[in-house]
C-alpha cells in the first residue's frame, strides 16, 4: 500500500540503462516485468519503447520505492506489487501470466546506502538495520545480537567471503550489545589492525545485509520462475553486483541456455556484460555490475537456434 510520500528528492541511476535497452529490445506492445523496479530508471525507459503500461508490472519490496514507483506510474495503469519478487513471480505465475520483457536489476538502490537511517552503511552512524523490507521482523541488529557465534561466523564466511570469519564472529559475540553501524564496523576493525585502502566492515555488513534480506536464496528459488513467465521469444536479463549473486545466475543460465539442440533457451550474453569505464566515473555504484540475459525459443525454432 502506498503511502503516498514525495519521493522527488531520492536519486538513483539506473545502471547500464543502454545495454539493457539494446538487450532486451523493448517494442510497441510488449509486456513488461520489472522484479526490483526501485525508483523507476529502468521501468521510464522501456515503458517508453513498449507503450503498454496497462500490461507491466513493476515489482518491489522497498516501501520507498513502491513510494516512488506510485508517484512516477500514477494513472498510467502500470501495476506495482510491494512484495518480494519470489512472491509476486509466483503470484504472477498461478495467474498464468506470461511477459515479454522481464528484468532484476538485483541489490541495493542508492537510497539503500545514502539514508543513513536504514544502517546498510558504516558511512553513517545509525541503528543496524539493514532491511530491504521494512515490514519484515528480523534486523541486522537482532542479527549479531541474538545468533550463536557459530553461524555469524558461518555467515560471514558465506556471504562475505571474509578471511577473518570465525574471529570476527567472536569478537561481535563479546562485545554484546552491537547496536549501531560505527560499532559494527569499530569490531570489525579490530580483527584488522593496520588495515589500508578498503575498510574491513565492507565485507561483514556485505554478509548480514545478504543473510538478513535472504538474498541468495531468493534469488535460487526465483530464476526458475521467471524463466517459466516468459512469452515465447520472450527475454530475461539480470543486473548482479557481487560474485555469488553472479555465480548463482551464470550457473542457472548456463544450465537452462545452453548448447544442447533441445534447449528452450537461448542465451543472450556468452560473456557478461560490464559497464564502461565512463559509467563508472560517472555513477561508481555501477563497477562490479554484470548483465546476463537469455530469451525463450520460439517453439518452431527450438534445435535450430
Ligand atoms: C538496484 S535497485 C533497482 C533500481 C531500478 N532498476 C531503477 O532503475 O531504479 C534494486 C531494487 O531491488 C529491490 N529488491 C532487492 N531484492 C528484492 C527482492 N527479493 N524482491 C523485490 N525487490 C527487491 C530493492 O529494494 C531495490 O529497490
Amino acid at each position: 500500500m502506498s503511502k503516498n510520500k514525495n519521493t522527488n528528492n531520492i536519486n538513483h541511476i539506473p545502471v547500464m540503462l543502454q545495454s539493457v535497452l539494446q538487450i532486451l529490445d523493448p517494442k510497441p506492445g510488449q509486456r513488461y516485468l520489472d522484479v526490483t523496479a526501485g525508483y523507476g530508471g529502468h521501468a521510464q525507459a522501456i515503458l517508453e519503447r513498449t507503450l503498454v503500461p496497462e500490461s507491466a508490472v513493476l515489482v518491489d519490496r522497498d516501501q520507498m520505492a513502491i513510494d516512488r514507483l506510485n508517484d512516477v506510474f500514477q494513472g498510467r495503469g502500470v501495476q506495482v506489487f510491494h512484495k518480494d519478487y519470489l512472491s509476486a513471480a509466483l503470484e504472477l505465475s498461478q495467474k498464468e501470466c506470461t511477459f515479454d520483457i522481464v528484468l532484476a536489476d538485483l541489490g541495493m538502490s542508492s537510497p539503500h546506502l545514502n539514508i543513513a537511517s536504514r544502517g546498510f552503511s558504516f558511512r553513517y552512524d545509525a541503528p543496524l538495520d539493514m532491511r530491504m523490507d521494512q515490514r519484515q521482523e528480523l534486523t541486522a541488529a537482532t542479527m549479531v545480537n541474538s545468533y550463536s557465534e557459530e553461524d555469524l561466523g558461518e555467515i560471514l564466511r558465506l556471504y562475505g567471503e571474509e578471511p577473518k570469519a570465525r574471529a570476527i564472529a567472536k569478537l561481535l559475540v563479546a562485545k554484546r550489545p552491537v547496536k549501531t553501524t560505527t560499532e559494527l564496523a569499530q569490531i570489525v576493525a579490530l580483527a584488522w589492525p593496520g588495515y589500508s585502502k578498503v575498510h574491513p566492515a565492507t565485507r561483514t555488513f556485505q554478509a548480514l545485509r545478504i543473510a538478513v534480506n535472504d538474498e541468495l536464496s531468493l534469488l535460487q528459488s526465483a530464476l526458475p520462475v521467471m524463466l517459466d513467465l516468459l512469452a515465447p521469444e520472450g527475454r530475461l536479463a539480470i543486473i548482479t553486483f557481487h560474485s555469488l549473486e553472479d555465480r548463482i545466475v551464470k550457473q542457472f543460465f548456463a544450465d537452462n541456455a545452453g548448447d544442447r539442440y533441445d534447449s528452450d533457451f537461448r542465451n543472450l550474453t556468452k560473456k557478461p556484460v560490464v559497464p564502461s569505464p565512463d559509467e563508472i566515473v560517472s555513477n561508481p555504484r555501477a563497477r562490479s555490475a554484470k548483465l546476463r540475459a537469455v530469451a525463450k525459443i520460439k517453439n518452431q525454432q527450438k534445435g535450430d537456434a
